[in-house]
């Protein structure tokens, strides 16, 4: 994992390809004075994501892929990594897959978050399936990324408790709230055991 020395912060990237709530909170966590990050790069591969006109609106470079061609568009964001010099990369709501080479090439230094309580409920289309599966309890999960898909080492989760009368569209925004809330959590935590 990354390491941290003295009172230094390390270079952050976070991947969106939406809507950017998520990006919105690391955002916040890293103008704290504790925050451990400094948010330097959105890399998205869309370039009408709403997350990128947060960023661009509050002077974060933006660095839109173009996704036809995946080998190209990971090499191209290699190179800004590395050109930022980008030591923690944060997946929020980043719908591509990164490949086997890409993740070796960062190894243990990319996060994401998904929002279910991992290890059940891999993959899209969650809160429907919670929902029909009658579950007591959902929630979100903060973790590192391995070669299969959703399945690396928990860093957080938190709970939400379903209601009688959920939908996947009520239900996804009192997901989303915590999401908002642990994201900012889980980068302090790898970041305070490094
Ligand atoms: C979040 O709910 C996140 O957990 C989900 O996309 C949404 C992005 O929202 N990610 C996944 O499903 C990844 N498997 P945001 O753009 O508002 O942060």
């Amino acid at each position: 994992m990354v390491k941290l020395t003295g009172s230094n912060k390390i270079y952050c990237a976070v991947f969106i390809s939406g809507r950017g709530t998520n990006l919105k909170s690391i955002y916040n966590y890293s103008k704290k004075r504790y925050s451990k990050i400094i948010l330097k790069l959105v890399i998205s591969n869309r370039s009408n994501a709403t997350g990128i006109i947060f960023a661009k609106k509050h002077k974060i470079k933006t660095i839109v892929v173009n996704y036809s061609n995946k080998l190209e568009a990971e090499k191209k964001i290699l190179k800004n990594l590395k050109n930022n010099k980008i030591e923690l990369v944060c997946l929020a709501g980043f719908m591509k897959i990164l490949s086997k080479s890409f993740l070796k090439y960062f190894k243990h230094n990319i996060i994401n978050i998904h929002p279910s309580l991992l290890p059940r409920y891999k993959g899209l289309k969650t809160h429907e399936r919670v929902i029909s599966n009658k579950e007591k309890f959902s929630g979100c999960t903060v973790h590192f990324v391995s070669e299969k898909l959703d399945s690396g080492k928990i860093i957080l989760q938190k709970k939400v408790k379903l209601l009688k009368l959920d939908t996947p569209k009520k239900l996804a925004k009192r997901v989303l709230k915590e999401e908002n809330k642990l994201y900012p959590k889980a980068i302090d935590k790898i970041l305070s055991n490094a």
